[in-house]
């Protein structure tokens, strides 16, 4: 059983929790992820490793359906049943020049570990942090303290640049050569913003969210296409280059379970409603 020692709402409907888990821990290194079972009854699921401090891992994560609203009901002290890691092939982190890290709500917790790796290899990095509006804007301090320079885009305006971070893309790209970029966020973004780098042929990584059962390479269910050919993101990556991911591929995949997971979520929802509350233990 894995003890969760911090648990707090970030966000609107976002969660960060340290977990102790000492051998993922001290082994794991930027872009990689866990898979985490609540109980023995639990469905795995994937989350990115967001940081590490001694023997404890922190996961950021969004309430989305059944398994992460269940999660956000855990508090400090409460145990989780598995929480099976690192996975995932680590980030390339070498020295590259100038990087620029853009993520996109959720997706920026996978960011600050990278950057830090990236300046770890002297890199210069620069981090755009976008998000709807400034309520769910993550991470800002964290990544302010990670990057040489750090820069804020929200939707409507209320903080930073108005409009989207693929914009302020663009402008570092206009002032400044940029040598990599990694993409982190919804599916939709990484296609929409990875075309910003494609026609500057800027080496670019996205990191891929596909349905994970395993996280071995044994199942399947991760299979994405790259370059052409199906890759295993829970092997292969889940980080890729960019410009041959099959984007639409991955949203159909994505699609393809929704009624079944908008079921699990609202019987979930109707056991908690008759037990009277967000007990974890409902
Ligand atoms: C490598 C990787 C790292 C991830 N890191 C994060 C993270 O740091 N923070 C975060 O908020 N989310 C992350 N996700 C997405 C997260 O795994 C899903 O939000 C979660 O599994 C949803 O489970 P659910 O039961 O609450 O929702 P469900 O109702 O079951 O599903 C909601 C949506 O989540 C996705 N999903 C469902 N089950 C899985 C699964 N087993 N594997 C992957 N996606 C699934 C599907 O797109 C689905 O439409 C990551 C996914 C991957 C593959
Ligand atoms: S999750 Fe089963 S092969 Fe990747």
């Amino acid at each position: 059983m894995f003890r969760i020692e911090k648990s707090e709402q970030l966000a609107e409907k976002i969660c960060q929790m340290w977990i102790r888990a000492p051998h993922v821990a001290h082994h794991a290194q930027a872009g990689q992820f866990v898979i985490l079972r609540i109980d023995e009854k639990g469905e795995r699921i994937p989350l990115t490793i967001s940081a590490v401090d001694g023997d404890a891992i922190r996961i950021i994560f969004m309430a989305v359906g059944k398994t992460t609203n269940h999660l956000a009901a855990f508090h400090a002290g409460d145990h989780i049943q598995d929480v099976a890691g690192p996975l995932g092939k680590p980030s390339e982190t070498h020295k590259f020049g100038t990087c620029v890290l853009v993520g996109g709500g959720v997706g920026t917790a996978s960011l600050p570990i990278i950057a830090r790796a990236l300046k770890a290899s002297g890199n210069r990095v620069i981090g755009i942090v976008g998000a709807r509006n400034k309520s769910l804007l993550l991470l800002e301090d964290e990544m302010g303290k990670a990057c040489d320079e750090l820069l804020i885009s929200t939707d409507d305006g209320s903080k930073g640049f108005h409009g989207f971070a693929a914009d302020l893309l663009k402008q570092v790209m206009a002032r400044e050569p940029v040598h990599a970029v990694w993409i982190i966020g919804p599916a939709m973004m990484m296609k929409v913003t990875c075309e910003v780098t494609r026609p500057a042929g800027i080496r670019t990584f996205v990191s891929l969210n596909p349905v994970m059962v395993d996280g071995t390479g044994m199942c399947g269910s991760c299979r994405v296409i790259v370059d052409g050919a199906t890759k295993f993101a829970c092997v292969d990556g889940p980080e890729f280059d960019a410009h041959k991911v099959d984007f639409n591929g991955l949203m159909q995949r994505l699609r393809t379970y929704q009624p079944e997971e908008k079921e699990s979520l609202e019987k979930y929802q109707a056991h908690l409603c008759a037990c009277g509350g967000g007990d974890h233990h409902a």
